[in-house]
């Protein structure tokens, strides 16, 4: 029996305001067609949740053309400080005021092109998780790390930067808000997907590091996603090992298709 599912769209700088009301507007009407019985049932429990991250210049036509489609809206990128001099920045409270609730954190893109350190990501997870946000917290090994095997080491810092034992407050947020995805930064935007067999091993040690710093039921309560290169011809099989409990999607989240079928992958997945 699956923990619950996420299936989120990551569409980086991607789909302007007319593309995403074009979006939308394609999703809406394809919906009862591609969406099952049974997934929007599950949707609507509350075990599947569903999740875009646009541009924030296209939160406004995401909002306003999703109608009552049940997709929430995600930030990619916010500040941790509420409002001040942060050139560029939004924050948590912009985004509540328009009805967002989720954010991204600690992308590779984020890491490698802007300098974002595991300090800076530690401050704007945790900084957003006392905000009131959902956050998902994107971690990963790069090709040369995997291949000098130190993948576990990497994740093992990536965790204790923000889930390490200075955070006395982190376990709060055990509790289904923060969200942990797997992103091995090799498979992200390279087709190179990770197969189920390595997606799950690194899953199983994310989820083992939070069972044994923070026992067996913030464990079973902590959405892990899997991210790099999932499109609907693999999620099948990446949502059927037992750690994976959702997917973090980029290029194949930004056709209607092709997201309305990782949608239904994601309710199909909840059945297993
Ligand atoms: P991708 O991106 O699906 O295009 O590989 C995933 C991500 O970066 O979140």
């Amino acid at each position: 029996m699956k923990r619950g599912m996420l299936i989120a769209g990551n569409w980086k700088m991607n789909h302007s305001p007319s593309k995403t009301e074009e979006f939308f507007q394609a999703v809406g009407s394809l919906w009862n067609d591609k969406i099952s019985a049974p997934t929007q049932e599950a949707i609507s429990q509350g075990r599947l949740q569903i999740c875009v991250c646009p541009p924030a210049l296209s939160f406004h036509a995401a909002i306003g053309s999703r109608g009552n489609l049940p997709i929430e809206i995600g930030s990619q990128n916010t500040h941790l400080e509420k409002a001040g001099a942060f050139h560029g920045e939004i924050s948590a409270p912009m985004l509540t005021e328009i009805g967002i609730r989720i954010s991204l954190t600690g992308h590779s893109e984020r890491r490698q092109y802007f300098g974002e350190s595991d300090e800076v990501v530690r401050q704007r997870t945790l900084g957003l998780l006392n905000q009131g946000l959902q956050v998902i917290f994107c971690l990963g090994e790069t090709l040369a790390e995997r291949k000098t095997n130190q993948t576990e080491a990497v994740l093992l810092r990536q965790l204790e930067s923000v889930l390490g034992s200075r955070e006395q407050g982190a376990a709060q947020f055990l509790d289904g808000s923060l969200v942990v995805a797997y992103e091995p930064v090799w498979a992200i935007g390279t087709g190179l997907t990770a197969s189920p067999e390595q997606a799950e091993a690194a899953h199983r040690f994310i989820r083992s590091f939070i069972e044994e710093r923070f026992g067996s039921q913030a464990a079973e309560k902590t959405l892990i996603l899997y991210g790099g290169s999932v499109n609907p011809e693999n999620i099948s099989s990446l949502l059927a090992c037992p750690d994976v409990d959702g997917a973090l999607v980029g290029g194949a989240s930004l056709k209607p298709d092709s997201f309305l079928s990782l949608v239904e992958a994601g309710g199909n997945a909840l059945a297993l």
